[in-house]
């Protein structure tokens, strides 16, 4: 169930260079699951007023919190920056359809493949992953080490392999590069990233089961606006979709790439 609600900071973080970690509670944690995402209205007082649409990086529904991962570069989400424990958040969710975690079987193995800020919905989708049995391997890929987040907690859950365009940590290059390397042996294949990367994906592993998470500009965030409109692929039933309501997660094939 969709619902807007005053959520609590419960913790706020930067963890990386522009990058923050915001924890906050309320109801609408309940009903969260991997690969969603929440709609944000980072300043009631002020422009900007549109919300910003913000991905899912852990839910702790016995508390009631869940915590998001994002960029502060705009003038929006640097507002948002600014709110500290105890202040209260609007937000408007969960959106969009999620990762299918019951696609991997107990005993596959997923491999989980995230680029840049595409890389925090994997988080909450590996401990899920992880909880039904399913081993999962992490290809993750930034620009460089002093934007990557997340080494521990990716780690404790999985293999994680890291490529970095400069090669500060990791291999250097791209996720693709690291496939190259290692070679990964895996059933199933969920991804989040900028398009040329999950272009790439789709294109190295063509008879793997995959699913595709994609960012794209939003508007309303709840199908009503069509700013978030892609094509699709030949083989599609409709010519478009919605990123924000059919998706954000396709199953690979469905989007034009
Ligand atoms: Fe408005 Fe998707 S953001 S239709």
């Amino acid at each position: 169930m969709i619902r807007q609600e005053k959520m609590t900071v419960i913790l706020q973080k930067q963890i990386a260079t522009n990058i923050f970690e915001l924890t906050l509670q309320g109801q609408l944690v309940q009903d969260m699951t991997p690969g969603q995402f929440v709609h944000v209205k980072v300043s009631d007082t002020f422009e900007p007023l549109l919300r910003r649409p913000i991905s899912i990086a852990n839910v702790d529904k016995e508390k009631n919190e869940f915590t998001m991962i994002y960029r502060a570069e705009g003038r929006g989400t640097k507002f948002l920056a600014t709110n500290r424990e105890g202040q209260i958040v609007d937000v408007l969710g969960p959106l969009g359809n999620g990762f299918p975690v019951e696609a991997a079987e107990p005993g596959q193995t997923a491999l989980l493949v995230g680029g840049g800020i595409g890389v925090p919905p994997l988080h909450e989708l590996s401990k899920q992953l992880n909880a039904r049995g399913v081993k999962t391997i992490h290809v993750l890929g930034f620009q460089s080490e002093d934007v990557c987040f997340y080494e521990e907690q990716f780690k404790a859950l999985g293999d994680t392999y890291y490529a970095t365009v400069d090669g500060t940590k990791g291999t250097k290059g791209f996720v693709t590069t690291v496939f190259d390397e290692v070679k990964p042996e895996f059933d199933v294949f969920y991804s989040c990233g900028p398009l040329p990367m999950l272009r790439a994906l789709e294109g190295y592993y063509p008879d793997k089961e995959g699913y595709l998470s994609f960012e794209e500009r939003m508007g309303c965030g709840i199908g009503a606006c069509f700013a978030c409109v892609c094509d699709t692929t030949e083989n599609y039933v409709k010519d478009y979709v919605k990123v924000c309501s059919d998706g954000p997660v396709f199953p690979k094939g469905v989007v034009a790439l």
